[in-house]
């Protein structure tokens, strides 16, 4: 599992690579590709996927029974990550150097992404015989935003912070070019014709990819641990399961860490259609889709804060949640996680159920906590949620530190859910 893990992290620096890396999987597992634009049909016990936007994918094995009486059990988790985004077009040359801006996407941390190798990825749109084709590029060069020297910025250990728009520019290359050098790296890579490329979305990302360390080795040190170690456990989970009663149903929602408004995130009706096109799809009617959804259960899973040993007072002292202590339910009382008392029991029974520990976090109540796509599902399907995440540290690091136990456990609990037919 460590290797699969990995690979998964190191092969996805983009939402789009990472939707490509699930497709693959569902691919070997016999799921069938089904276009949003066609009239479905589904068979009985059959496996299913949709994508919407290159950056967004669902996949669920059908009911062998009827969707009105059984309901769906659902898992979602989020495949996009903070970074950086370059401003496609803003290449210049400044002081013998060409430099790009960047645009901050979400909320990392940004003094992690200084003065480390980086490369390039995302996805271009091209022109061809065929109409606008997108294509998704890792590009080979590895790049840098330089930190300025302490004896320039002599308050950098103390009040100093980064300037989006004047101080996070990637260089390059340090030499001259003469047009665009991202068209050209596309092109040279690619064997594509510059002329063709019309648009692009491209993301920085570290160069050097994740690893495992620790005495035992169990520690992984990565980038977008937040949330693509949640992606992996349900994409494992539902390509392990087998069709029964219920629809099993495993969502990767873009654009979390932006609020989640737009078509391919999960506050959208996005979610509702999918859940209705099924119900449609076993010739049942609307009536069997709000009867289904009042008998469904959703995991959203996304990380969680481990108690921190340098910081110990930023988590409440009764919820300290540890690497390694098992997945994470997650509490608020304003509901910024979906979890009720019964979601959160029913989530204690599946671990119990797959023998697998968990563990509890209420933020301090000083502390205003994140949120997921836990209770904008929640709402807009009725589905009853539970929010639940691995422990971590560094939430939004460019290197983050989880414990592959966890990722275990996480992966046998979210089996119990879609193998349980209560709830
Ligand atoms: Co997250």
């Amino acid at each position: 599992m460590k290797n699969m893990l990995l690979d998964f992290l190191n092969n996805s620096p983009t939402p789009f690579h990472a939707v490509e890396e699930i497709e693959k999987e569902l691919k070997n597992s016999s799921f069938i590709y089904l276009n949003e634009k066609d009239k479905w049909i589904l068979e009985k016990g059959g496996k299913y996927y949709i994508k919407r936007g290159d950056s967004s994918i669902v996949a669920w094995i059908n009911t062998t029974h009827s969707v009105g009486e059984s309901g769906f059990k659902l898992a979602g988790a989020h495949t996009d990550s903070p970074s950086l985004k370059i401003k496609w077009g803003s290449e210049s040359l400044q002081n013998g150097c060409i430099k790009a801006t960047t645009e901050v996407y979400g909320g990392p941390i940004i003094s992690t992404w200084l003065d480390r190798a980086l490369k390039i990825a995302g996805k271009v749109v091209l022109e061809s015989e065929n109409g606008l084709e997108t294509k998704n590029v890792k590009l080979k060069t590895k790049v840098v935003i330089p930190n300025l020297a302490i004896h320039l910025n002599r308050d950098v250990n103390e009040n100093f912070s980064y300037n989006t728009q004047n101080h996070l520019s990637v260089i390059l290359s340090t030499k001259p070019f003469e047009g665009s050098i991202l068209k050209k790296w596309i092109s040279d890579e690619y064997g594509i014709n510059s002329e063709s490329i019309i648009d692009a979305e491209l993301f920085l990302y570290d160069a050097e990819g994740g690893a495992f360390i620790g005495d035992d080795e169990n520690t992984v040190l990565s980038s977008r641990l937040d949330n693509l170690e949640s992606c992996h456990a349900i994409l494992k989970a539902i390509t392990s399961s087998e069709a029964s009663k219920k629809v099993k149903v495993a969502l990767f929602f873009d654009n979390e860490e932006i609020g989640s408004e737009t078509r391919v995130g999960a506050n959208s009706q996005y979610l509702p259609m999918i859940l209705q096109r099924i119900t449609f799809g076993n010739g049942e009617d609307i009536e069997a889709f709000y009867r289904a959804t009042s008998k469904s259960v959703m995991i959203s899973a996304d990380m969680a804060h481990a108690v921190h040993p340098n910081f110990a007072d930023k988590h409440d002292p009764k919820f300290q949640p540890l690497l390694g202590g098992g997945p994470v339910i997650k509490y608020s009382a304003s509901f910024r996680y979906a979890t009720t008392s019964e979601t959160a029991s029913y989530f204690i029974s599946i671990c119990k159920k797959a023998s697998v520990p968990c563990q509890k976090i209420v933020n301090r109540s000083d502390i205003r906590s994140g949120s997921t796509i836990g209770p904008m599902s929640s709402a807009l399907s009725g589905v009853a949620t539970v929010d639940i995440g691995n422990p971590m540290w560094g939430m939004h690091s460019i290197m983050e530190t989880a414990n592959i136990k966890d990722h275990e456990y996480l992966i046998e609990a979210l089996k119990i859910h879609f193998t349980d037919n209560n709830y």
